[in-house]
């Protein structure tokens, strides 16, 4: 979680890495698996995903934000749990993805609150649509490894007001290197054949999955990133 600061926008732009080395325009992944998505968490997840969207939901509704940007917001997950808090009533909410088969399963899970929630078509790495500091808060997750992590986090600054909230969830590495590397074992031994039955023999869902969970920097390191990309305040909690 992090401030965009009232600093002046300085030019940090650098070439920005994405962990799992994915290109929407070139592989339509999401639109592809979009009808088998939430199965899918659940499988890849062990379902421990609902655990972490809950607590972003409960760090996203006691923040006190009139405009919420959901980014690369899928089937809408965290959206719907955000909604499920009597706080975040009467509040604007925007839930944007590049993926239109992704928001048409958003839109149907949304269906049932109406007015209250905007969906667009946005790419996070770059959203000329949304003008600057016309934001209170924006939430990203489990985008970070998946798209280019600089040209994410210098527009979500460019899009928050001043003191905007920023909160991210992503899976991380774990602290204990022989808890690691059992989980990247696993990973890389289980999951092909998990990925592959759930996915009907689509390989490119697990095979992203495995390749961001292997570059994607730690907590740590992602905080100074954000310290670098011109937010402050930045904190991390560890869910699982
Ligand atoms: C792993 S899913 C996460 C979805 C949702 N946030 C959740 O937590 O369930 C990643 C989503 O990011 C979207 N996505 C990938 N690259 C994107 C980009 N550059 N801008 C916006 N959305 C993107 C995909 O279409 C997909 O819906």
């Amino acid at each position: 979680m992090a401030n965009k600061s009232s600093e002046p926008d300085v030019e940090r732009a650098r070439p920005g890495p994405n962990a799992a080395a994915f290109a929407p325009q070139a592989d339509d992944v999401f639109g592809r698996i979009a009808k088998r998505y939430d199965l899918l968490s659940d499988v890849f997840s062990l379902g421990i995903h609902r655990l972490w969207k809950r607590r972003v939901a409960q760090v996203m509704a006691r923040e006190s934000w009139n405009t919420l940007l959901d980014g690369a917001t899928g089937t809408g997950d965290i959206i719907l749990r955000v909604l499920a808090h009597q706080a975040t009533q009467g509040r604007e909410i925007i839930a944007a993805d590049i993926s239109p088969q992704m928001l048409a399963i958003a839109a149907k899970r949304l269906a049932g609150h109406g007015e209250r929630v905007e969906l667009r078509r946005l790419n996070a790495e770059s959203m000329p649509e949304v003008p600057d500091n016309s934001l209170d808060a924006y939430s990203l997750s489990l985008c970070l490894k998946i798209c280019n992590r600089q040209q994410a986090l210098q527009e979500a600054r460019r899009v928050l007001k001043p003191g905007g909230r920023l909160v991210i969830l992503e899976a991380s590495n774990i602290r204990w290197r022989w808890l690691q590397r059992a989980y990247l074992a696993y990973m890389a031994l289980c999951m092909p054949a998990l990925g592959w039955l759930a996915t009907g023999g689509d390989a490119s869902a697990y095979r992203y999955l495995l390749q961001g969970i292997r570059e994607f920097p730690s907590a740590e390191a992602l905080a100074e990133e954000l310290l670098l990309a011109g937010f402050e305040g930045v904190q991390f909690e560890r869910l699982s």
